[in-house]
């Protein structure tokens, strides 16, 4: 077992430091965030995510893992280092390199042993021969330091799974001690690892996003036309999904991709492709569907209102998707101000997300409508004039058909997740209209 430290607590660094933790490595992760490191040390995770803190709880019980500041203290002696820091989107589209910068200054001036440094951040094709280049300019002691690339693939809400069952391990490396080395970090996985070379395995993470935003671009660029010729984008993906080379997941069209990886991955990939002189045309087009289809709820909204002024406006669900409380590039965060500007009064429901949305939505009055933030679905929808449905949360799939006919003033309902039959709606007597689908 292998002496780790994690640089980075977000999602992709917390989760990865407890899931080897739970492998046996000792591990130390390391975050900046003071308070947010007393927080994890007393067992609380500050990320909202299934069966993680119940695994920080138990390996941190068993002196597997420990969170610090000092990164120092962290870094002397660790075998390996993965850096899990944060590459945000620059306004070009670029991604912002500064922390992992940070980090491998650090990890510079702090080793003094033999140690290999494995980014697992999603980072720009060619970035970590920089990285490595970097580490050797700043090295203070005579140690041997190598760079790896082992980008993630986890998915928000599912992290903790995803990392202990995922489907692949990619690993990039440029010697055979570096790759010896991380097969054998993740021996205990037992899972199927690809060994290529670094830059193609910087490649394949932003290939595989950007190939999955491509596929939901595509599946609701199909079900805008659907709703033009009558067809249905259900019953056409169904049909579509049987082929294997097609496959049956990702083929959900609704109000657009949102989170903290698709919208920053397709735009970084398409900035790169543009920086050596190459158009990234199906990516563009991904991008481009997916702004339209943010806001597609709220044109078909207006089609059928004259105004939201003074409506009462129920909005279910406020999180990019299901099973977190992130809010990144949610739909609900282009919608909410819209409707808010035409004096709607929205009652917001979300099992999770409600508190972080109240921080940049805080309850009154904002421009000329109202915010007001439920903790119960039928509060939303009593005599409510119109509802959207923006995240697919369980709590909202459970609530029946009747019951918006039932709650609501006029039930009215804009689905963008298509969550029900639009049969059972018009059984139930509900105007409903979804995405790709007949009204
Ligand atoms: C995504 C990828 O799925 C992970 O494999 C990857 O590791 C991660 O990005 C990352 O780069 O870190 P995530 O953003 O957490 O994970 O969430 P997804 O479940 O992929 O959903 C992304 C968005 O696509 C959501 O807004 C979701 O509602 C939307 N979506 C997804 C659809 O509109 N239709 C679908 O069929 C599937």
């Amino acid at each position: 077992m292998y002496k780790l430290a994690v640089a980075g607590t977000g999602y992709v660094g917390l989760v990865a430091g407890v899931c080897f933790a739970e492998k046996g490595h000792q591990v130390t992760c390391v975050d900046v965030d003071e308070d947010k490191v007393a927080l994890m040390k007393s067992g609380v995770s500050p990320i909202y995510e299934a069966d993680l803190e119940e695994l920080m709880q138990k390996n941190h019980a068993a002196g597997r893992i420990d969170y610090t500041t000092d990164y120092k203290a962290a870094y002397r002696d660790a075998d390996a280092i993965f850096i899990g820091v944060g590459t945000p989107e620059q306004p070009d589209g670029s991604a912002n390199l500064s922390y992992i910068a940070t980090v491998a200054r650090q990890i510079a001036e702090s080793i003094e042993k033999d140690c290999l440094v494995v980014v697992k951040s999603t980072v720009p094709v060619g970035t970590n021969d920089k990285v490595e280049q970097f580490i050797q300019d700043f090295l203070v002691n005579n140690v041997r330091v190598e760079v790896a690339s082992n980008p993630e693939f986890l998915a928000q809400g599912s992290a903790v799974h995803d990392t202990l069952h995922a489907e692949r391990i990619i690993i990039g490396t440029e010697s055979e001690w570096a790759e010896a080395m991380l097969k054998e970090i993740y021996a205990p996985f037992y899972l199927p690892i690809v060994s290529v070379n670094r830059r193609s395995a910087e490649m394949i993470k932003y290939a595989s996003n950007d190939f999955l935003a491509l596929k939901i671009s595509y599946m609701n660029d199909i079900a805008n036309l659907c709703e033009l010729l009558g067809a249905d984008i259900q019953d056409v993906a169904k049909g579509m999904s049987y082929d294997e080379r097609i496959g049956s997941k990702f083929l959900n069209a609704g109000i657009g991709f949102g989170g903290s990886c698709f919208p920053k991955d397709t735009k970084a990939l398409e900035y790169i492709a543009k920086q050596n002189g190459y158009e990234l045309k199906t990516v563009k087009a991904a991008i481009e569907v997916n702004k339209e289809q943010k806001t597609m709820l709220y044109k078909k909204a207006s089609k059928r209102l004259i105004t939201f002024n003074g409506l009462k406006v129920a909005v279910l669900g406020l999180t990019f998707k299901p099973g977190t409380d992130d809010l990144r590039e949610a739909a609900s965060l282009e919608n909410v101000p819209v409707l808010l500007a035409q004096g709607a009064n929205i009652y917001a429901y979300d099992p999770v997300g409600a508190d972080r949305f109240a921080k940049e939505f805080p309850e009154g009055q904002i421009d000329k409508g109202t915010i007001t933030y439920v903790s119960d679905i039928e509060e939303a929808l009593a005599n409510a004039n119109v509802c959207f449905i923006f995240t697919e949360w369980g709590e909202v799939k459970a609530v029946l058909p009747h019951k918006y006919r039932e709650l609501m003033r006029t039930p009215l309902v804009f689905d963008g997740r298509n969550i029900y039959s639009v049969q059972d709606m018009q059984d139930a007597g509900v105007e409903y209209h979804s995405i790709g689908r007949p009204s």
